[in-house]
């Protein structure tokens, strides 16, 4: 079996949920503590041995493209400075052996078709998918991508990421059931979009990571437009799951929503009191408001 060599980001949407922030600045790019969304994302990829990069983009994300381009002003400028530090984290965004392809996905027909447009950079092989709103953290853990990378080299056939939620939110999310294989690996046998709470299989629902057979490809093909009138991953795996076994894991770590504000000042909060720098004035800062 082959290895997981590429991760497509699907980062065409408009990110209305941050208005204004996001009128002229891809949602993607906003910034937890000193990285944007993005980054969190491709390193995610990169430390589960991920080389080739694949960004959906709309029109409106050239500044991810410029983030992960080459900045010769700025780098000439620090290298005449000797800001080597700086210059390494400049640099360390697209460490010499990864690859980026950028794919325009011209119209916001939804997840399911703009992981149709990766098709050509992904070839036919298994990869994974990353949605950079949701930014997953395992402190001192290997990162959630890694972990469903192994499960894939265990079970042989498409990973979807899960968490539990309080099932009031089903209509927030792809839901699924089916029975556990181990503590973390259960089976899908129902996948389900945005279901109304009543309607819910269980309160297990999909969270932005997935590693999918290159068969996902042929059902995105004849999805019809699902749920909010948009070409639907979910769809498409639930069609999957008619010829392949499909795999629910249950990951290490804390999941953030940063397509939600709360979720994004949390994510900005708990990496703070993480972050080598901050993590003590921040924490003192924190101790000090009168809450
Ligand atoms: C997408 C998926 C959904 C999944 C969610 C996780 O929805 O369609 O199945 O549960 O991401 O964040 P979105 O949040 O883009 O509407």
């Amino acid at each position: 079996m082959k290895a997981i060599h590429t991760a497509v980001f699907p980062v065409a949407g408009l990110g209305t949920r941050f208005l204004p922030a996001t009128k002229a600045i891809a949602k993607e790019m906003l910034t937890v503590v000193d990285k944007p969304l993005i980054q969190y994302a491709s390193e995610e990829a990169i430390n589960a041995g991920i080389t080739n990069l694949v960004f959906v983009v709309g029109r409106t994300k050239n500044a991810i493209i410029d983030h992960y381009d080459k900045a010769y002003e700025l780098e000439t400028e620090l290298a005449l400075r000797h800001k080597d530090a700086l210059l390494d984290v400049v640099a360390d965004v697209v460490p010499d052996n990864i690859h980026c392809v950028f794919i325009r996905q011209s119209e916001a027909k939804g997840l399911g078709h703009a992981v149709l447009c990766a098709r050509p950079a992904v070839g036919d092989e298994a990869f994974a998918v990353i949605l950079p709103d949701d930014l997953i953290n395992n402190t001192n853990g290997n990162g959630c991508i890694k972990q469903m990378v192994d499960v894939y080299a265990q079970y042989h056939g498409s990973v979807i990421g899960t968490q539990t939620v309080d099932v009031s939110e089903s209509d927030k999310y792809g839901m699924v059931s089916g029975p556990k294989l181990s503590e973390k690996v259960a089976r899908v046998d129902e996948i389900v979009e945005k279901p109304l709470p009543s309607a819910a299989p269980s309160d297990q629902a999909v969270v932005g990571r997935y590693i999918l057979t290159p068969a996902i490809f042929e059902k995105l093909l004849t999805t019809e437009r699902g749920a909010g009138n948009e070409i639907q991953l979910t769809d498409a795996l639930a069609e999957l799951r008619k010829t392949e076994e499909i795999y629910a894991y249950s990951f290490d770590g804390r999941r953030y929503d940063c397509g939600s504000k709360l979720g994004y000042l949390e994510a900005n909060v708990e990496l703070a009191l993480q972050h080598d720098d901050l993590a003590e004035e921040f924490c003192s800062f924190l101790k000090k408001l009168e809450l």
